[in-house]
């Protein structure tokens, strides 16, 4: 498969996104990390700063970059000629939500098609916002998150107590 995109809006990026890139790295040809400006999240970190993380922690992986995009997913694979968009899948909890939104992409572009990867199950409970809870009343994320964004996330909440 030529072009994947996955895409999110990695606030941060954990092990459990790294582990779902590792191994889309191996089917697709190119994959596209693309983090959607367009997510009804408010988010600790920039665009930039999770840009700049993102690009650190895949850096190992040639057929992997990173893109922020604005607007309509699909309007962006399209543009970009991508042959899928790739999700990740961690319980059934999450099963509802993202088939609504292939089922949407898919009614605005026919030809748009979505390849879900279950998560490894050590990282099924994971999410961005359970890590940076944890982070912030000073719990421990470690193997849970990359070595730098872990970094940051203490950098983050010493700068957020000093204010
Ligand atoms: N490991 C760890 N966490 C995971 C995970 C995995 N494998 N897979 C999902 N998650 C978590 C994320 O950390 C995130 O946690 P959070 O809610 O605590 O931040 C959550 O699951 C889902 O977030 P994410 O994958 O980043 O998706 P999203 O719901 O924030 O955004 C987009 C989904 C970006 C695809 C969607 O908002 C979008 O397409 N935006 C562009 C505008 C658009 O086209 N809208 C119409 C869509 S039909």
């Amino acid at each position: 498969m030529p072009l994947g995109i996955y895409p999110g809006s990695f606030d941060p990026v954990t092990n459990g996104h790294l582990d779902i890139i590792s191994r889309a790295s191996t089917i697709f040809d190119q994959i596209i990390v693309a983090i959607a400006m367009d997510n009804n999240k408010d988010t600790l970190f920039t665009v930039d700063e999770r840009k700049d993380m993102l690009i650190n922690v895949t850096q190992s992986y040639p057929n992997v970059t990173v893109e922020v995009f604005s607007g309509l997913l699909i309007d962006y694979a399209e543009r970009k000629g991508a042959a899928g968009i790739i999700r990740g899948l961690r319980a059934v909890s999450d099963f509802e939500y993202e088939m609504q939104l292939a089922a949407m992409n898919k009614k605005m572009a026919e030809k748009c098609e979505t390849i879900f990867f279950t998560t490894s199950t050590e990282y099924s409970f994971l999410s961005s916002s359970i890590i940076k809870q944890v982070a912030a009343l000073g719990g421990c994320v470690s193997g849970l998150v990359p070595e730098i964004v872990e970094l940051s996330l203490r950098k983050k909440f010493l700068t957020n107590e000093e204010a």
